[in-house]
């Protein structure tokens, strides 16, 4: 997450060029010129979609920038203010399939260094709390309003998302997406209850309509660990979790593992993420250790998994440490021959 940012100088520089973020997320080319960045500096396996979860709400008809203090929207919080939003045709976001389109190219053109591209886009309730709130929230305390005081008209925001994130991801993949992640960043703020309700029926809803593409479908329930034994009865490919929990014991609880069998198991293949990206802050000894323990502790799970950190690069993280991490990820997870160790890796 955040494999390309601004940790990177090259990042920066095209920053610069492009002006400001959102130009930079509507201008294929330089959106594609940010995806490929972290391909040559880190030698991650896996390109994520240079984008924000954010891009689409402008087409609903929310209006959207990026401060120094991050996103702010104009908010949505009455049901009049819902009732206006639209449901954007895909086309809307053309930009987006553009970018994608440019970057298959280019990651073709790779040869045997090609790696697989990384749709993306927010879940339905991490996109409400960003429109309804207008800004990364601490409390939530008008979205919880809304959920609490009007459930209806929570609802019918969170329904015109899920129809939203729909559109915009099947158009991302029949551009080229060849993955997709769905990132749930707030969901942690939901009791178990809430979560069933406002939250996994549209996820459900998105995977499902997604699963005819033929993609693999990954979900990241940011913060969710408390919420486990749910998300892993979600139709998703891959699980990405954070780092709360040791990854053996986030898989246990995901239902994945050693028996497939057994009753509620999801239908999840792999596990995701969790090293705390704060580690890389570390020293470089540190972050081969961290990276270890995972790797041991993921194979003994007997499902998939992919190397990845449980949240987003931080903008201090020495480029030299993401390195070494790719570096030792490749070194300490080289499968053997019982294909038991696991060795991919996207930051
Ligand atoms: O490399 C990648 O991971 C792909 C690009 C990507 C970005 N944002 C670029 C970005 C992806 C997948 C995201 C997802 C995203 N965006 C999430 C979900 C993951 C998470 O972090 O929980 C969320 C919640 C957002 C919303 C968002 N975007 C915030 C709150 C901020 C401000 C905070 C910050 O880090 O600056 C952004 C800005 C943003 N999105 C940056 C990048 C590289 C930094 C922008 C800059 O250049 O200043």
């Amino acid at each position: 997450m955040r494999q390309a940012g601004r940790y990177m100088p090259e990042y920066q520089a095209t920053r610069a060029r492009a002006g400001d973020f959102l130009t930079l997320c509507r201008t294929p080319d330089l959106a594609c010129e940010v995806t490929l960045q972290p391909i040559e500096r880190l030698g991650v396996d896996a390109a994520i979609l240079f984008s924000d979860i954010l891009v689409p709400l402008p087409a609903m008809g929310i209006p959207l920038a990026f401060t120094d203090e991050g996103p702010r929207l104009e908010p949505v919080r009455s049901a009049e203010d819902i009732g206006r939003l639209v449901v954007p045709e895909a086309d809307a976001c053309r930009f987006v399939y553009d970018a994608v389109r440019l970057c298959r190219r280019a990651l073709e053109a790779l040869g045997d260094k090609r790696v697989p591209l990384i749709g993306f886009a927010g879940a339905p309730f991490t996109l409400m709390t960003y429109a309804v709130e207008g800004h990364t929230s601490k409390q939530f305390t008008q979205t919880k309003k809304l959920l609490y005081a009007a459930p209806e008209a929570a609802h019918q925001l969170l329904d015109k998302l899920t129809e939203t994130v729909i559109v915009y991801l099947k158009a991302q993949v029949e551009a080229g997406a060849e993955v997709i992640q769905l990132f749930d960043s707030w969901v942690g703020i939901l009791s178990g209850d809430d979560f069933a309700t406002y939250a996994a029926p549209y996820v459900e809803r998105v995977l499902t309509a997604l699963r005819p593409l033929g993609v693999p479908l990954i979900y990241f329930a940011h913060g969710g660990s408390a919420l486990y034994e749910q998300v892993g009865k979600l139709p998703a490919d891959v699980f990405a979790v954070d780092w709360r929990l040791p990854i053996d014991v986030a898989g246990q609880r995901l239902g994945l593992g050693l028996n497939p069998n057994a009753a509620g198991r999801s239908t999840g293949t792999a596990i995701q993420g969790n090293l705390d990206p704060g580690i890389l802050l570390g020293p470089i000894s540190e972050i081969e250790r961290r990276a270890g323990e995972i790797l041991r502790r993921a194979a003994t799970l007997g499902c998939g998994h992919i190397f990845n950190l449980g949240h987003g690069v931080v903008p201090e993280t020495p480029v030299e440490h993401a390195q070494a991490l790719v570096e030792a990820v490749h070194r300490l997870g080289r499968r053997d021959s019982s294909g038991a160790a696991q060795g991919s890796t996207a930051a």
